[in-house]
C-alpha cells in the first residue's frame, strides 16, 4: 500500500459530512465517538514536524452497523480469503536478489550486475523509488489503521475471524515489499540509507491520519483507493526501470504490482457488497472519503530536515508520471465504473445527493489540476535537494 500523489485535505473544521451525519456538532453519534483536534507537538527527537491535521472523529459507524460485517463472515471466508495466495505459491525478495550463499566471487559479480544496471538510473527516479519504499516500510502503521476500524479488527492478535485473516495474510504479503526495494535500494549505492532509514523511523512514529474514523465502510473505501494507487505507481517504476536499461528492477516493480492489483480487488469486492447490502451506507461513505479527499499513507514523511519532504516527492512523482493528479482522477473513475455507482438504485436522497456529488467529481477534480498545473508553469521550473541522494538536487 503505498503511492505519492499530495491532494489537499479537509482540515480545521467541523462541518464536513460524515457517513452517518452532516455536521459533526449537531448529530447523534454512537457509541461515544469522540472528535478531537489533533496538534503536531514540537519537534522531538521520535516525532516529525508537521502542520495541525484535521479533527480527529472516532467511532463515526453506528454499532448495529458491525452486525452487517458479523453477517458477511461467511461471505468474506468464500469470497475474500481465495484472493490471498498460499506462501509456498509466493514470490520472495531472495528470488529476485543476488543470492550470498553462492561462493563470494559468484555473490559479488551479482552485485556488480546490479550496481551496471542502475547505474543508468536518473537520480529522480531514486526518489521515487525511495518514497514508494519507505511508504512500503511504514507498514506497521497500516496493519494498527486496519486494526482500527470497528466489527473487523483483530481481536486477539490470532483472531480466526475471516476479516482479521485476510489483514494478517494481507500485512505478511505487503511485508515483502519494503524489504525487496529496500535490500535492492541498498546494493545500488545510488542512495543514502542512513537518511531513508531515518526517514521510515519518523514516518512510522508520526502515524497517518486517513480520516476513516474506525469507522470498515470508510477503511474500505480508502484501500480499495489505494491498492489501485500503488498498482498504478508500481507499474509506472516499473516500466520506467525498463526504459533505462534494469530489466530486473522492472521485474521487481512489475512483480509488486500486480500483489497491489490482487489486494485492490479484494477491498473493491468488499465496497461492492457493502454497496449491495447497504447501499446508501456504502454510497455515504465513498462520498465521505471522496470530500476528504484521499490522504497518502506516506503523508507525514519527514527526514529530520525537509518538512515539506512528501509534498517535493510527490511532486517528482508528478513529473515523472508515476503518480500523477490525472492517475488520482483516472482512479476514481475506475472506482465508480467497477462499483456501477451511476446506476446504483435504492438509495434515500442524502444517498443520492453522494451519488451525485461522486460521479460528478472526477471532471472537476481535472479542471482543478490545470489550474495548479498553469500556476506551477507560471513559477518556473525550480530545485530541490534530497538528503536520500546525498544532497543532490532534482528539478521539481
Ligand atoms: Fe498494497
Ligand atoms: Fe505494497
Amino acid at each position: 500500500m503505498q503511492s505519492s500523489l499530495s491532494l489537499p485535505t479537509n482540515q480545521g473544521h467541523l462541518s464536513r459530512t460524515t457517513p452517518h451525519c452532516r455536521n459533526l456538532t449537531s448529530c447523534v453519534r454512537p457509541p461515544n465517538p469522540t472528535v478531537s483536534f489533533f496538534r503536531r507537538p514540537p519537534p522531538i527527537s521520535a516525532v516529525a514536524a508537521a502542520p495541525a491535521r484535521r479533527p480527529q472523529v472516532t467511532h463515526s459507524m453506528p454499532p448495529e452497523k458491525i452486525e452487517v460485517f458479523k453477517s458477511l463472515e461467511n461471505w468474506a471466508t468464500q469470497s475474500v480469503l481465495p484472493l490471498l495466495k498460499p506462501v509456498d505459491h509466493c514470490w520472495q525478495p531472495q528470488d529476485f536478489l543476488p543470492d550470498p550463499s553462492q561462493p563470494y566471487d559468484a555473490f559479488t559479480e551479482e552485485v556488480r550486475a546490479l550496481r551496471d544496471r542502475t547505474a543508468g538510473l536518473p537520480d529522480e527516479y531514486f526518489i521515487v523509488l525511495v518514497g514508494d519504499m519507505i511508504t512500503e516500510d511504514a507498514l506497521p502503521t497500516y496493519q494498527t489503521m486496519i486494526n482500527s476500524l470497528d466489527g473487523v479488527r483483530d481481536e486477539t492478535g490470532a483472531s480466526p475471524c475471516p476479516w482479521a485473516v485476510w489483514t494478517r495474510a494481507w500485512t505478511a504479503e505487503e511485508n515483502r515489499h519494503g524489504d525487496l526495494l529496500r535490500t535492492y535500494l541498498y546494493l545500488s549505492g545510488r542512495v543514502d540509507m542512513a537518511k531513508i532509514e531515518r526517514t521510515v523511523q519518523y514516518l512510522i512514529g508520526s502515524g497517518m491520519d486517513p480520516g476513516t474514523e474506525n469507522n470498515p465502510y470508510l477503511g474500505f473505501v480508502y484501500t480499495s483507493f489505494q491498492e489501485r494507487a500503488t498498482f498504478i505507481s508500481h507499474g509506472n517504476t516499473a516500466r520506467l526501470a525498463n526504459q533505462n536499461g534494469d530489466p530486473v528492477l522492472a521485474r521487481i516493480c512489475g512483480t509488486i504490482a500486480s500483489d497491489e492489483k490482487r489486494h485492490e480487488n479484494a477491498y473493491s469486492r468488499i465496497v461492492e457488497k457493502l454497496l449491495e447490502v447497504d447501499p446508501t451506507g456504502a454510497m455515504l461513505a465513498i462520498a465521505d472519503m471522496m470530500r476528504k479527499k484521499i490522504t497518502m499513507p506516506a503523508h507525514l514523511m519527514y527526514d529530520g530536515t525537509d518538512p515539506r519532504l512528501f509534498e517535493h516527492f510527490s511532486a517528482v512523482a508528478q513529473r515523472l508520471g508515476v503518480y500523477t493528479a490525472d492517475d488520482y482522477a483516472d482512479i476514481l473513475e475506475f472506482l465508480i465504473g467497477r462499483w456501477r455507482l451511476e446506476k446504483l438504485e435504492g438509495l434515500t436522497g442524502e444517498g443520492r445527493r453522494a451519488q451525485e456529488f461522486v460521479c460528478g467529481l472526477a471532471p472537476r477534480i481535472r479542471r482543478l489540476q490545470e489550474r495548479a498545473d498553469e500556476r506551477a508553469k507560471k513559477m518556473g521550473p525550480h530545485g530541490v535537494r534530497f538528503s536520500w541522494i546525498f544532497n543532490k538536487e532534482v528539478a521539481l
